[in-house]
This record gives structure tokens, sequence and C-alpha cells, in this order.
């Protein structure tokens, strides 16, 4: 009897031990433990922070594709455009954002851009059958085009070469003509263009998804190594101060998935700063089952593919014996899966067709949020990240001909550009979980897992001792009760509380409604060392904090 007993008990103890150990080797990176409690505990010690988080984290995306240059941000007949023909309403609307470093001309795009047809009188610039998305380009609005419009919305440029028809010399030409000074061929051909500054720019991707069957110009890892090395060491003749960033893995599904970027840093790792990490997701039969829960918890997959690309980088370190760290550049993330296939990814050519217009809803907004936190999370690593895109192409604003309209994935990204600044805290989390099953689903993202219910980061700023705590509740049906206790700052008052919820996870808006998905003010908790705080069922929330 006393053995049974015994048996019981010592059976009960090890189920016990075993919920914080299995699920601490998945989530103790984050700084996760698994809890039964259903109240979240989260401490938070200023004097425990990760990293201070580079602007460009929060960076998004701009390429010639569907309507998100013309008509997006260039649409020179139109009454809501000013004399450089770039649209008001959407300047407005990016400068209110703060984004702070736009990634352009593409993506795909880039792999078949000749640079030199977008600089010098519009007359004189040719229109040409576009390759990626079978649309046409009148080259209109280019390079110079966007260093203008990048001053006007305070955002610094990223530009991509084309690593696909193009060859070296055409890219380290770019560099030329964009960051010399003057006295050389292409610098004074920018000069001939009306700029006599130099762009200075200083973030540079050393082409697009190289190892896609879809991209022009595809090629092996050790020859797209070979041209990067190549042009990076020519590039680094005309300017030392760029910083360059190779082509990563193009997704987690790719067949040689992290083999690829082995080989392309064995190539390049001396001559590169960055390696570039791309990924969508969806809530499809494939990735999730349909299942909200599981959708909820992509952005674990997010935190995933940002560990497996880190562990890529520091083995060649290693092998090389090198002192330099590599960053990594998350340069195209977002939900994308509506529109991906048939007419919506297809231009037929013609002229700024209504391509990859994906419409989002409140559950892609959640998910959104759940990729901040995940972004903030890995900023010591992650410095560069562009939400993929920000103008009528897979993005937070889209335009029509009287205005622009805030999808709901405008909301968790402005809060991130708005509020989360300085230092990212190493906080420790107990949260409860619910699991989620891999089995029919697409490999890559599928893992069997616990999921916390609340994910949670915190940022505190030692400029002005503002703090920023960003919450995703992923209790599709129940509140969350979320205890802050705070160690070395306290916080004083509540500068702005917000949650974005809703009972109709499918519901977004439109220009007739664009009210259906907006975030509401939510009771902030009384300010102190100790804070409890309700989070609606499916919310994502922000707190913005004056501290002491
Ligand atoms: O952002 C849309 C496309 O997705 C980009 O052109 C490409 O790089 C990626 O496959």
């Amino acid at each position: 009897m006393t053995q049974t007993l015994d048996r019981r008990r010592f059976l009960l103890s090890l189920a016990q031990a075993g919920v914080p150990l299995a699920a601490g080797s998945v989530l103790s990176r984050l700084g996760y433990s698994q809890t039964r409690a259903q109240v979240t505990r989260v401490s938070v010690d200023s004097a425990r922070y990760r990293t201070d988080i580079d602007p460009r984290l929060f960076g998004s995306f701009l390429e010639h594709l569907g309507r998100a240059i013309y008509t997006g941000v260039y649409q020179p007949n139109s009454p809501l455009a000013d004399r450089n023909g770039f649209r008001t309403d959407v300047i407005s609307q990016i400068k209110a954002l703060g984004v702070p470093i736009v990634r352009y001309p593409g993506g795909n795009f880039v792999s078949g851009y000749n640079w030199l047809d977008g600089v010098g009188p519009k007359d004189k610039r040719p229109t040409v059958l576009e390759r990626a998305w079978n649309s046409l380009e009148t080259n209109q609005f280019g390079t110079n085009d966007f260093i203008d419009w990048c001053r006007l919305v305070g955002a610094e440029p990223l530009l991509g070469m084309n690593f696909g028809t193009g060859t070296v010399e055409m890219a380290v030409n770019y560099v030329e003509y964009c960051n010399v000074n003057r006295g050389t061929k292409w610098s004074d051909l920018r000069r001939s263009h009306g700029y006599e500054q130099p762009h200075n720019v200083r973030y540079w991707c050393l082409g697009n998804e190289m190892d896609g069957p879809w991209q022009m110009g595809q090629m092996t890892a050790r020859d797209y190594g070979r041209k990067a090395v190549d042009t990076a060491r020519q590039i680094r003749v005309i300017d030392r101060d760029v910083r360059l960033i190779a082509c990563g893995s193009s997704g987690t599904n790719m067949p040689q998935y992290l083999v690829w970027d082995r080989e392309v840093l064995e190539e390049c790792y001396d001559q590169v700063d960055g390696l570039s990490l791309h990924a969508y997701y969806g809530n499809t039969q494939t990735l999730t089952g349909n299942s909200t829960a599981r959708y909820l918890a992509m952005n674990l997959d997010m935190d995933r593919q940002i560990a497996e690309a880190e562990a890529v980088c520091d083995y060649i370190q290693a092998m090389r014996r090198s002192s330099k760290r590599l960053w990594l550049s998350f340069d195209e993330w977002n939900v994308w899966y509506r529109a991906r296939n048939g007419a919506a990814v297809n231009g037929n050519r013609a002229f700024a067709p209504k391509l990859l217009e994906e419409v989002y809803n409140l559950e892609d907004a959640l998910l959104v949020g759940g990729f901040i936190n995940t972004l903030v999370r890995n900023s010591d690593r992650v410095r560069v990240a562009c939400l993929a895109q920000l103008v009528n192409v897979i993005a937070p604003l889209v335009t029509n001909d009287t205005g622009v309209l805030r999808q709901s994935i405008f909301y968790p990204y402005s809060w991130a550009l708005k509020y989360a600044r300085g230092r990212v805290l190493d906080l420790r989390v107990e949260s409860d979980t619910y699991p989620i099953r891999a089995a029919g689903l697409q490999a890559d993202f599928a893992r069997n897992a616990d999921v916390p219910f609340v994910d949670i980061v915190a940022t505190l700023n030692p400029g002005n001792g503002e703090a920023c705590v960003l919450m995703l509740n992923r209790d599709l049906d129940a509140e969350r009760e979320v205890i802050l206790n705070w160690r070395e700052t306290t916080p004083t008052r509540a500068l702005a509380c917000e949650t974005l919820t809703g009972s109709d996870l499918k519901a977004f808006n439109t220009f007739e409604q664009p009210q259906r998905v907006v975030p509401r003010p939510l009771e902030p908790p009384k300010p102190g060392s100790q804070m409890a705080l309700k989070l609606p069922p499916r919310s994502y929330t922000v707190m913005h904090l004056a501290t002491s």
C-alpha cells in the first residue's frame, strides 16, 4: 500500500516536474517557463536587458510591383500629388508612422532591373516589360526619386542590387553613382541628373532570393557566394562605410534551407555584414489546418528561423576563427496567403496592375503583433527588418483615388514604431500554455509544441525613462491576467494603454468601413512596482509608461 502510494506520488511529482522541463527546452530561450496557473507572471528587471534596439528593426519595403509605387507613392496626375508627383496623403501616413528604413526597388523585381533606366530626364526613360510580375514599367520613378521621397518621409534607403540579369559591373557602378562625390564617370552622371551631393546609401542588399527557382538568374549557393564576394570587394574600394547584406535562404521550406546559407557564407563571410531572412505566413489548411490557435503561434516559427540562421552564421564564424559576428536582416516578413497566385501575381503586361492586394483581418493583425514581439526579443541579432510591404502590395496602407486606408496590421506596426525604444528588457515570464500539433501540416512550420497564452516583450528608454510593454493574448476565449513585477525601475504613470481586439477574427477594414478593426483604449492598471492588468481574449495590447 505504502509502496503504491509512494510510486503514485513519485509519478505525480515526475509529471509535475516534467511540465516545466519539457516546455523549458522550447521556451527557455525566450525567457519563458510554463505554469498551470491562469495568471501570467512577469519579472521586469531594468538591470537585465538584452540590447539596444536598432530603429532599423521596424523598417518596411517598397517594390516596383502592382500599385506599390505607381498610384501608391507616385501618382503625378492625382490631385493629392505634390510637385514631384508623390502622394501627399501617403507621405503624411508614413511620416506619422516614422518608418526608419525602406528597402527598394525589390524583391523579385530587382533581379531584372536596370537601374540606369530609372535615372535622368523622365522623358528619356524607357518603358519596359517587367518580367518578375509581367507588368509594364515606365521607369518614371527610379532611384533618385526614391531617395527624394525617403528624405521627405524621413526614412533611410536600403537599396537592392540586381544579381539576376545584372553583372558585377552594374552593381558596382550603382554604388559609385549613389555614393561617390564627384570626378568619376558614374558620380558625374548623377550630378548631371541634378543631384550634386552623393546619396550616401549605407545599407545594400546583394541581390534578392537568389536560391528561388522563381528568381530571374537563380544560382547555386556557391555561384552566388562567389559573385557576392567579388561584388563586395569592389564595392568596398568605392565606399568602405557600406553595410552589405547577403541573400540567405528565401524561406524555411526551401529544399536547401540552411545548406544554402552555409555554402554562401563559406564563400563570402569575410566581405559581408548581414544575412537576409524572409518569411510569409498564413492561416491555411497546410500551414495551420485553418486553426487560429495554431496561426497565432506562428511568430514562434519566426523565433526558430532566427535561431537557426544565427546558428549557421556562428558556425561559419567559428570555422573561420573570425572575430566578426554577422547580424541578421529579416528584410521581408508578413502575412501573405490569399493574394498569392493566379491573377493576383500576374500583371498581364498592364501598368500598375492590382497585384498582391491582401486584405488583412483582425487575426492577421494579432499575429503581426506577435511578429513584432519576436523581432524585439531577437533584436540583439536582428538589426534590420522590413515589413513587406508598405503601400497597396501586402501592405498596412491602401490607396484609392481619394485617400488612404489603414488596414488592421497598421496598428501593431505603428505601436512598435511609436513606443518600442531603447533597451529590450530580458523578461522572465511564467505563462500557462496550450498544445499545438504538427500532424498533417507543412513540415517546416509544424512542430509539436506548448505555446504560451501570453506573449510579452518590454523596452525601456534610458533617455527619457519611458517603458513600453507589448502583449499578445492568444487565448481565443478568455481574458488573461498579467502581473508585472518591476525591479530597479518603477512605473509612475500610464501614458497610453490600448488594445486591438474584437469578436470577429475575420473582420477587416474597407474604405466604406475603415473603423471595423481599430484599437480601443484599455483601462491601465495602477502604476507601481506590481501591476495587474487583464488582457481581453484574442488581443494585442500596448502599454506605454513613465517610470522613475
Ligand atoms: O514581397 C513580395 C515578393 O516576395 C518579393 O518580390 C520576393 O522577394 C518575395 O518572394
